[in-house]
C-alpha cells in the first residue's frame, strides 16, 4: 500500500526543515522499499499571501485525504498584523480543529550525547524521557465566547472562554494512560484545581478514567509547581497529561531540557490514529533562509509518523537510530553547538542523517 504523505512546509525555517525530512523520506523510499506518495501544500503565511486564507480549502482536502501529514512551522513578523482570523497560526490551528487531531505527543528525551548543550546540569537531566500528552483541540484556544470589546465607559476589554466537556477529557486521559501502559505507568496530570473549575472538572474526570487502568498509578500537580518541579527534578515525570494551554508552556519548559527545542517532534492524532507531525518550535523567522535552523525534530517527526500512523515501526526506530548516530559522530547544528563538536548547517545535518541511514 502506497502512503499517502501530505507535506505542509510552512514560513520561516519550515521550508529549509521539512526539505531535510524529505530526504529521509526518500532514502526510505530508495533504499528501504517504503511506498509513499508526496503532496505538497501551503499553510500559513505562505497560504494568506497566496490565496488569503492562512488554511485553503485545498490544503485542507489534501490533509484530510492524507494518510499522514508532515507539517514545517507558521508564523512570522510580517504577518503579525494580521486579523486574528487570518493569521498564520490559524492554519495550525484550523488544521487541528478540523482533522480533530485532539490527542499531542510531545516527547522529551534527552540523547546522551546532548547532556552537556542543556543549560541544565548533567545530573539533572541525563536519562530523560517524559512524554508530555497535551489536549489540542480545545480549552481556552478554542473556547467561545472571545474577543475584544468595547465596555460602556469606552474602555476595551479581551476575554477568552476556558472550556472543556466531561467527553473532552476522557478522550484524552485515555490517551495518556494508554501510553503510560506502555512506558512506566506513570501519568501526572496537571491542573490548576485550586482555582479553575473547568480543571476541577479536568482533575474528577482523570480519576474516574484512570480506574480503567489498575496498572497506572495517577497523580495530580498544579502547574504552576509543575513548571518548577520540570526545571528541579524532571526525571519524576513519567507521562504528563495536561490542557491545551498547560501543555504549551510545559512542552517549550520540558523542550530546553533536552539541549534544544530544535530536538523536539511531536505528532498530533485523532481517534483513529492518523495524525499530524511537526516539530514543537516555531518557525524562527529571525534564523530563516540562512540554513543553520536544526532539521532534527522534524526528522524525528518523520520517524514518529512512520511509528503512529503508517505502521512502520522497524523504519521509525532506523530514523531513530540515524540521529543518534550523527549525534555519536560530533554533528551539531547551532542551537546544539557545544566546543567540543562540529558545527553543521541545516542541510548538513540533513545529508549526515540520510548517510547514516545507508550504513
Ligand atoms: C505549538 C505552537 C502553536 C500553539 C502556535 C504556533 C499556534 O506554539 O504547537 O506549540 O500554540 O499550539
Ligand atoms: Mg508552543
Amino acid at each position: 500500500m502506497t502512503n499517502k504523505i501530505a507535506v505542509l512546509p510552512g514560513d520561516g525555517i519550515g521550508p529549509e526543515i521539512v526539505n531535510e525530512a524529505i530526504k529521509v523520506l526518500e532514502c526510505l523510499r530508495d533504499d528501504f522499499g517504503f511506498a509513499m506518495d508526496i503532496d505538497h501544500g501551503l499553510v500559513g503565511g505562505a497560504a494568506y499571501d497566496a490565496s488569503g486564507s492562512p488554511l485553503p480549502e485545498a490544503t485542507l482536502s489534501l490533509a484530510k485525504a492524507a494518510d499522514a501529514i508532515l507539517l514545517g512551522a507558521v508564523g512570522g513578523y510580517q504577518w503579525e498584523h494580521l486579523d486574528i482570523a487570518v493569521r498564520p497560526e490559524k492554519g495550525l490551528l484550523g488544521l487541528r480543529a478540523e482533522l480533530e487531531l485532539f490527542s499531542n505527543l510531545r516527547p522529551a528525551i534527552l540523547y546522551k550525547q546532548l547532556a552537556s548543550a542543556s543549560t541544565l546540569k548533567e545530573g539533572v537531566v541525563a536519562g530523560l524521557d517524559i512524554m508530555i500528552v497535551r489536549e489540542l483541540t480545545g480549552g481556552i484556544y478554542f473556547g467561545q465566547p472571545r474577543g475584544i470589546r468595547t465596555l460602556e465607559n469606552g474602555e476595551r476589554q479581551g476575554f477568552n472562554t476556558l472550556i472543556y466537556r466531561e467527553s473532552e477529557i476522557e478522550r484524552i486521559a485515555h490517551s495518556a494512560f494508554k501510553i503510560a501502559m506502555k512506558r512506566d505507568k506513570r501519568v501526572c496530570s496537571v491542573d490548576k484545581a485550586n482555582v479553575l473549575e473547568c480543571t476541577e472538572l479536568w482533575r474528577e474526570v482523570m480519576e474516574r478514567v484512570a480506574k480503567s487502568y489498575p496498572e497506572v498509578t495517577l497523580s495530580h500537580m498544579y502547574v504552576d509547581n509543575a513548571a518548577m518541579q520540570l526545571v528541579r527534578a524532571p526525571k519524576q515525570f513519567d507521562v504528563m497529561v495536561t490542557t491545551n494551554m498547560f501543555g504549551d508552556i510545559l512542552s517549550d519548559c520540558a523542550a530546553m531540557l533536552t539541549g534544544s527545542i530544535g530536538m523536539l517532534p511531536s505528532a498530533s492524532l485523532d481517534a483513529s490514529g492518523k495524525g499530524m507531525y511537526e516539530p514543537i518550535h516555531g518557525s524562527a523567522p529571525d534564523i530563516a533562509g540562512k540554513n543553520v535552523a536544526n532539521p532534527l525534530a522534524t526528522i524525528l517527526s518523520v520517524a514518529m509518523m512512520l511509528r503512529y500512523s503508517l505502521n512502520e515501526a522497524a523504519l521509525a526506530d532506523r530514523v531513530e537510530t540515524a540521529v543518534g548516530s550523527v549525534l555519536d559522530q560530533g554533528l551539531r547544528t547551532a542551537d546544539i553547538y557545544t566546543d567540543d563538536s562540529q558545527k553543521v548547517s541545516t542541510s548538513e545535518m540533513g545529508a549526515a542523517v540520510v548517510a547514516a541511514l545507508k550504513v
